[in-house]
């Protein structure tokens, strides 16, 4: 069928729709209630379904004959490993996953705090809990000991599963003494931590609340899946908001995956037996939708890379790992490539490896800039497909279709994200919620129901996913995303409209970082803003009044102030611009200008605002600002 008329049928009758979309799932009990208001106002999807997320993503296969099929492949550059699992191994392994965590009293609803670098343990541990019903909270392990501190207080879990180690391009990080300030921080206390033992870097384990992955896995059995409800959640995954305080994005299991079915088919066009590489971190939520659950309920097999795009050993680790395993498509962010390009501007490493089996790429986690979309174009002579969406959602809200459903195919265009998904319903809305004219820039909202497959709700807080996104424009969804609609239908997402930012692929927030600043004794007052960088998209700079009276040097106190972000939020947050000034620009109720301050620094024209408290602030602030500029690039 034409995607035009997909996306008319999935907006004007959504439960019709997804309701003959959710037979791909192989539920326990098919629902018969497709779309529902539940008590917080918001909506479930197949309330009444039952169904095992572990159960669809492995059993399912080996019954259906597919036990022998690779289902992950992992591949270590840092380590110098590789390793195939079936899928026969990998639910062996996960159901006696399920019994050791059951063995420490984890059952359906309890909360585990999985703590992982990219080895297929990850994702044992994550397809245990969801075979046992339990909700996982994967938190990425670029993340510091506060912020695990954060997520171990919000999600009170029972056990944490976590390695004795990660490891980065050049250095080996423990993660068991993160683990223990964490804990020791918290004001809740796991009863267990489960730590698998890396060669790398042993960890000292403490008896009893210490134990060790591989002794219970020598007398674990193996143990068959908990069905549980479609509204029952799957996940919780944390992600960046506006304040300190992280987001708990709750996943359902039924909604979720029918998402994950229906995005594999007709988004990625994979099929059982093809090979979906996401080349990205099972911390994320694209490593939660493709590196784990959507390419494995699709029967497809997965890669766990765990290397980087460059210097493991170089440019070409990318193609390699596409030629090696004959990955049909692969999915990753616009830095990596922007890091490829960089290193390897004309190609060549490309002209190493056969990639005749890779059908196209995708690319997300912040907008495909054209002039990365133009270099791999042409290196590649593939279709590049730039895809929208957010933690949230949980996958794709825009994409260009593989075809437009007539056997055409559907032209690209450098700098959008493609078409509302079928089931997404985007609008563009001026501050007043009005639609605005195609070319426009505005808002980014969805008009309610969200597809099945998106945020069931915050967890501990329903209130605020009310206060967070749906407060703004009664009956929409406000993405916090800037952006418009050509006159051709294609969507182009163009930034945040709050305080988050993207930082290669990574979403964090200014507000956080800000106060983080703020906590340190010297700082009166300070700012953070997301300006563009090269390589990463975006990168924080920082900006700092110090209090009257500080004897510190501006340089002892710029080193004291970054390393705090290092320590509290963790070196992914790459703040490394940081400056010492005199005032910040201020409205005359106090708030300071974030948007006049980004203008300054990225050298575009300064609109003062007419609440402004003293614009002499603004003239003695740009030329600051402007020469910052000229030192970063
Ligand atoms: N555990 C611990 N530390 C981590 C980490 C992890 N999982 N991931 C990153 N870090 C650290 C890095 O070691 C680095 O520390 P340093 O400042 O001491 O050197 C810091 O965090 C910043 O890392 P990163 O953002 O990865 O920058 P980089 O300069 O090392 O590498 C890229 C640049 C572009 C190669 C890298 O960012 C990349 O591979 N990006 C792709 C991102 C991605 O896939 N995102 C997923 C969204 S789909
Ligand atoms: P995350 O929740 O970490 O996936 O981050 C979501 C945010 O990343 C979105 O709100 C966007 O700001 C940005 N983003 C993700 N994908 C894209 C894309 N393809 N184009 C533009 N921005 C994107």
């Amino acid at each position: 069928m034409h995607y035009l008329k997909q996306q008319e049928q999935a907006t004007k009758s959504p439960a019709d729709y997804w309701q003959e979309q959710a037979e791909l799932v192989a539920w326990y009990k098919a629902p018969q209630t497709i779309l529902s208001t539940n008590q917080d106002s918001w909506h479930d999807w197949f309330k009444d379904g039952e169904l095992n997320s572990c159960y669809l993503a492995l059993d399912y296969h080996v019954e259906q004959g597919r036990g022998s099929q690779t289902a992950l492949i992992y591949d270590s550059p840092v380590t110098g490993q590789k390793q195939k699992f079936s899928y026969q191994e990998l639910t062996s392994l996960v159901a006696k996953f399920a019994d050791v965590l059951r063995a420490q009293q984890v059952e359906k609803g309890d909360r585990v705090l999985i703590y992982m670098p990219m080895i297929p343990q990850a994702a044992i541990a994550m397809l245990a809990c969801a075979r046992l019903g339990a909700i996982h909270s994967v938190v990425f392990g670029g993340f510091a000991a506060n912020e695990l501190a954060v997520r171990i207080n919000d999600a009170e879990p029972k056990v944490i599963v976590s390695a004795s180690c990660g490891i980065e391009i050049s250095k080996v990080i423990p993660y068991k003494p993160l683990i223990d300030e964490a804990i020791a921080t918290a004001a809740h206390k796991p009863s267990r931590c489960i730590i698998y033992q890396r060669p790398e870097a042993i960890a000292q384990l403490t008896e009893p609340t210490d134990i060790d992955w591989q002794t219970q896995m020598d007398v674990a059995v193996e143990i068959p899946p908990v069905p549980v409800k479609s509204t029952d959640p799957l996940y919780i995954l944390y992600t960046s908001g506006t304040t300190g305080k992280p987001k708990g994005v709750v996943r359902d299991n039924g909604g979720h995956a029918t998402a994950m079915l229906y995005s594999m088919k007709n988004i990625y066009g994979m099929k059982q037996g093809d090979t979906f590489w996401a080349a990205s971190d099972v911390g994320w939520v694209v490593g939660h939708s493709y590196i784990i659950y959507g390419t494995l309920m699709a029967g497809c097999t997965t890669i766990v890379y765990e290397g980087k795009p460059i210097k493991t050993p170089d440019a070409g680790a990318f193609w390699r790992v596409c030629s090696e395993y004959k990955v049909n498509a692969l999915f990753t962010a616009p830095t990596a490539f922007r890091a490829i390009g960089k290193e390897d501007p004309e190609g060549d490493f490309l002209k190493d490896y056969d990639l005749s089996a890779l059908k196209r790429l995708y690319l997300a986690g912040e907008r495909l800039d054209p002039a990365t979309y133009h270099w791999l174009k042409e290196k590649t002579n593939l279709p590049i497909i730039d895809h929208w969406w957010q933690t949230e959602t949980g996958w794709a809200i825009a994409s260009t279709p593989l075809n437009d459903g007539d056997g055409n195919i559907v032209k690209t265009k450098a700098g959008s994200a493609g078409f509302p998904v079928p089931g997404f319903n985007v609008q563009i809305l001026d501050s007043q919620g009005k639609q605005v004219a195609a070319g426009k820039q505005g808002n980014v909202a969805i008009k309610l129901p969200l597809p099945p497959g998106c945020l069931a709700t915050i967890y501990r807080d329903p209130q605020r996913l009310k206060s967070g996104y749906l407060s703004t424009y009664p009956g929409y969804y406000m993405t916090g995303d800037g952006g418009f609609i050509d006159d051709e239908g294609y969507l182009f997402i163009m930034g945040r409209t709050d305080d988050v930012i993207n930082v290669a692929g990574h979403r964090l927030s200014t507000g956080e970082m800000e106060e983080v600043l703020s906590a340190h004794p010297a700082v009166a007052e300070c700012a953070v803003v997301g300006i563009n960088d090269e390589l990463k998209g975006q990168v924080p700079l920082g900006l700092v009044v110090i209090k009257n009276g500080i004897t510190a040097t501006d340089e002892a106190l710029t080193a004291e102030l970054k390393q705090s972000i290092r320590n509290d939020i963790g070196a992914i947050a790459s703040l490394k611009n940081l400056y010492i000034i005199e005032r910040l620009p201020k409205t005359r109720s106090g708030k300071i200008l974030r948007k006049t301050l980004r203008q300054m620094i990225d050298g575009d024209q300064v609109e003062i605002p007419s609440t402004i408290e003293d614009s002499q602030v603004i003239t003695e602030l740009t030329e600051k600002l402007v020469n910052l500029n000229s030192v970063y690039k």
